[in-house]
């Protein structure tokens, strides 16, 4: 492994900071929380923090929309305070990665300010203006992402529509004007400075737009299309990533990985080559795909588990030896994977959420834990609407509402697959407010806080927590599993996720039951020859067979790892 290559070796730990600790008692997480849980992120064994934004922000998308790259949101702390953090997290040999969200700004920002008064001043530009059609309707058919209606939003002064392919106060940035491009290389180059170890690349994937802006033939019944259409891996995406990396990435031995929406594995691989020189690797969306229904994300389907495996196993062997996966369940705009992939009553949630990080830790790529994962925390069922605070929520509700949907269907549909699911303060402990704050916090808690905690969780004798410490542990300078080649097993198998890993000779056999019921896995012959020492459990460390150890009997979300010898 070349020794820049550190972040082949990184566990990195998702911060959602204004959900993770509130040091100020105002109800939103900050800074100083986070720098009050270095020792408990050390204990754990992360070596790299992402942090969701935490720059000035109206906070219209939750600190998405940005109105000054350079400074702190007040909520959130000072520039002392995030030194303080990052020094602090050095000591504790800890990098820190940040949120570059350069896809679009916030309508408060400075730029756009300027850009929306006249087609010619400095700024005018720096967003995607277009006239509107002669009937004065938008330029094009796309609607927004967040379900709002049109992306495009007229502006008297301008006499013209802007963009945005997000919220309506997100205005989508132009990248084929090279001077806003070089304020965002300078911006990098602030970070950078300060010693922050890369970046997390929001929307990265849409950055360059089909400059004819054509419809999307294939509109929905209200009219709209789809926003991806003439934004996804656009025409010039490479050539402003290169561009990125030649001004600014490649004089820094730091980490990326860019949000590639809408990305197939063939078209990711140009992102993450290391000869193209734009990116260490990439998050996928094919795997959060499988439970898609008719309206999309919004659905109540269960995903099916052939899905699933055929979908992060493309990704595996596509990318083995010739590029680098992030491996993630959840973050802060998924679910609660224990709930979504796993089994969240109380009977299965610590199996199944060991299960999954054993199936996701021992795959070839970097992984992701989101907060609360190492702790197994739930999604969450407010009764209402009002209790939810995601703008997507708020939007689609709307939506489905004029749509003729009853209340309990679109609630539904919220709880299964809101935001916020993901967004609901940490749980540290049984106290009230969960550890969290000393105030009502700025979104309410998950009920089940004084059973979930951290607290609770270490203290008890199955602690989701230690089985993340270990697994971190086992894979750290792990070459099989850092190196080793991936071969599936048994796509069709329903019940079971497996696989090996193999370096030099050496076998990883990895194995995770799906079911609530035992299950029989039958050892596929050509790893039959080998001896097994289980390296990683889930249950009690031992393992029920037959009598000449060809089948396994899976216990209910049962995970083993054995090194085959
Ligand atoms: C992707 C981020 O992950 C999401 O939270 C945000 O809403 C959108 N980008 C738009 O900024």
């Amino acid at each position: 492994m070349n020794k820049n290559d550190w972040w082949k070796d990184a566990v990195v730990y998702q911060i959602y900071p204004q959900s993770f600790k509130d040091s100020n008692n105002d109800g939103i997480g900050d800074i100083n929380g986070i720098r009050e849980k270095i020792p408990y992120l050390k204990d754990l064994g992360v070596n790299v923090l992402w942090l969701n934004p935490i720059y000035e922000s109206p906070m219209v998308d939750n600190g998405y929309d940005i109105s000054d790259y350079y400074k702190i949101a007040d909520c959130y702390g000072t520039m002392e305070d995030f030194e303080n953090l990052l020094k602090e997290a050095h000591d504790a040999g800890i990098k820190i990665i940040m949120d570059l969200a350069v896809c679009a700004s916030s309508i408060e920002h400075k730029w756009f300010k300027e850009s929306k008064k006249s087609r010619d001043n400095k700024y005018s530009d720096y967003y995607i203006w277009k006239d509107p059609k002669e009937d004065g309707s938008a330029p094009n058919n796309w609607g927004s992402i967040f379900g709002s209606g049109s992306a495009w939003e007229y502006v008297e002064e301008r006499g013209q529509y802007y963009l945005h392919l997000f919220a309506v106060e997100q205005p989508d940035l132009n990248w084929e004007n090279p001077d806003l491009r070089n304020e965002v290389y300078e911006n990098m180059e602030f970070w950078l400075k300060k010693g922050i170890d890369g970046f997390r690349l929001d929307s990265i994937s849409l950055i360059s737009k089909k400059q004819d802006f054509p419809d999307d033939p294939t509109a929905g019944e209200n009219g709209y299309g789809s926003p991806y259409f003439g934004a996804s891996n656009g025409p010039r995406v490479h050539e402003f990533l290169q561009e990125m990396y030649e001004k600014v990435l490649s004089k820094y031995d730091v980490m990326t990985v860019g949000e590639a929406t809408r990305t197939p594995v063939d078209k990711a691989l140009l992102y993450c080559q290391p000869e193209r020189k734009e990116l260490n690797m990439v998050f996928q969306f094919d795997h959060m795909h499988v439970d898609y229904g008719k309206f999309g994300r919004y659905s109540d389907l269960k995903f099916k588990l052939s899905d699933l495996k055929e979908a992060m196993f493309l990704w595996q062997k596509s990318l083995n030896g010739v590029g680098w996966n992030s491996l993630y369940w959840d973050n802060h705009d998924q679910p609660r994977f224990v709930s979504r992939f796993g089994n969240d009553d109380s009977k299965y949630r610590k199996l199944s959420a060991t299960m999954l990080a054993t199936v996701l830790f021992f795959q070839q790529g970097t992984p992701f834990i989101y907060q609360g994962d190492e702790i197994g925390m739930t999604n969450v069922a407010f009764d209402s609407i009002d209790s939810y605070k995601d703008i997507e929520a708020h939007n689609m509700y709307l939506k489905f509402s004029n749509m003729g949907l009853s209340n309990d269907e679109i609630m539904s549909y919220i709880h299964n697959k809101s935001r916020d699911n993901a967004r609901t303060p940490m749980q540290w402990n049984s106290n009230s407010f969960a550890g969290f704050s000393c105030v009502d916090p700025w979104i309410e808690l998950n009920p089940n806080y004084s059973k979930i905690n951290v607290e609770n969780d270490m203290n008890s004798d199955f602690s989701i927590h230690d089985y993340y410490k270990k697994l971190i542990k086992y894979r750290k300078g792990n070459e099989i599993v850092r190196d080793g080649d991936f071969k599936e097993i048994g796509l069709e198998d329903s019940d079971i996720f497996s696989y090996t890993r193999t370096y030099k000779g050496k076998t990883l056999l990895v194995l995770g039951s799906f079911s609530d019921k035992k299950v029989c896995y039958n050892v596929p012959n050509n790893l039959q020859k080998f001896k097994r020492e289980l390296v990683v459990s889930n249950y009690d460390g031992n393992i029920e067979q037959n009598k000449d150890a060809s089948t396994l009997y899976l216990r209910p979300y049962e995970a083993l790892v054995f090194y085959m010898y």
